[in-house]
């Protein structure tokens, strides 16, 4: 820095690098001062009119008396008034009677979607699209049934299929027959006779069915009885990643057998303390009208 100024009358600050860099002491241009004297304005008017100083427990409120949460509340306010005359008509009605009325099964199925993503796509995905281990609900492939009554009796009291495990009741080589019977019958081929002579003489009718479609009996209503046993006449594997060793897997370990360690879990929580009853109406239209079906 010099030492002495050697550029005098020139409004420098007598800062002055490398001979001759220096530093002026101009006034800002007028653009910045309305700005920034526009800010602090800004600023005190803000102070005034809304929630600003941190004193005490609250904030000081604000001539407006304007806060976040009362915001929220008065829309809450707003969207429940919208709602209420749909609330109380669908109070009154049954799920089968919700969906035979258009508007009010639209209604239904969009306040369902929140209750469906924040209690059921952890396990079943969103829109009911399954994820490994827990079955697809948007397809009409029922373990335990796709009318109203049974949605009902699944999401309110939960579900828990039960089958044996058969290792040791059956051979290796018996597993692995019905195995690769099952995997052909998911193929849509007929299924060796070996298979099926196994498959009747082990019992496995008495819970998958005469014909291997999961279903015992059907009803003049056209519901059908089932234990949850799954539809092994079909392409849908409801355990991952399906096939030969998924079979052979399920035969020998069973699913939900206490004291088997390798058994397949598959239990499905009830709902009915934790949702009201009106909300598992709302999601037993809405897992209707996603499989539809028996
Ligand atoms: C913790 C995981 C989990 C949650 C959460 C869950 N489910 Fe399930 N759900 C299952 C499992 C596992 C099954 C299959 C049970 C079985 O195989 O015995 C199932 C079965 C079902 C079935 C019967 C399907 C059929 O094919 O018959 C319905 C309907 C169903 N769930 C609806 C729901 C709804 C609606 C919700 C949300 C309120 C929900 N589930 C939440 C795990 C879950
Ligand atoms: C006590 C009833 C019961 C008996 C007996 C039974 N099962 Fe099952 N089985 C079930 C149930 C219930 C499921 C589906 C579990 C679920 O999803 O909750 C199942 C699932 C299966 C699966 C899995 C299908 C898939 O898509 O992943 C196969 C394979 C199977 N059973 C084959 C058999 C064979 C073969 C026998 C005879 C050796 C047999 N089961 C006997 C109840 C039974």
């Amino acid at each position: 820095m010099a030492e002495h100024n050697p550029f005098p009358g020139e409004n420098n600050t007598g800062h002055i690098w490398d001979d001759n860099l220096r530093e002026l002491n101009n006034p800002a241009p007028r653009w910045w001062m309305i700005g920034f004297w526009a800010s602090v304005l800004w600023w005190v008017g803000y102070a005034v009119l809304y929630p600003m100083w941190p004193i005490g427990q609250e904030p000081t409120p604000g001539i407006l008396g304007w806060s976040q949460i009362l915001e929220y509340e008065r829309s809450l306010a707003q969207v429940t008034e919208v709602r209420a005359p749909f609330e109380e008509r669908i109070a009154g009605m049954t799920a089968d009677q919700i969906l035979a009325d258009p508007g009010l099964t639209q209604y239904t199925l969009s306040s369902a979607k929140v209750l469906f993503g924040d209690y059921c796509s952890a396990c079943h995905g969103s829109g009911g699209a399954g994820n490994p281990g827990f079955p697809v609900l948007a397809d009409d492939d029922w373990l335990f049934g796709g009318t109203t009554a049974k949605l009902a009796e699944s999401i309110a009291n939960g579900r828990k299929g039960a089958m044996t495990a058969h290792k040791g009741i059956l051979t290796d080589a018996e597993i692995d027959t019905l195995a690769h019977w099952v995997v052909e019958l998911s193929e849509g081929q007929p299924g060796s006779e070996q298979g099926w002579a196994l498959y009747r003489g082990k019992g496995c009718n008495a819970c998958h069915g005469e014909k291997a479609n999961g279903i015992l009996a059907q009803l003049p209503d056209g519901s059908v009885v089932t234990v949850g046993a799954a539809n092994l006449a079909d392409g849908i594997w409801r355990f991952e990643p399906g096939g030969f060793e998924s079979a052979r897997h399920t035969i020998a370990y069973g699913v939900n057998q206490p004291g088997v360690e390798q058994t397949r879990d598959a239990v499905m929580p009830g709902f009915a303390g934790r949702l009201s009853e009106q909300d598992i109406k709302k999601l037993v239209v809405y897992v209707h009208e996603l499989g539809g079906g028996k």
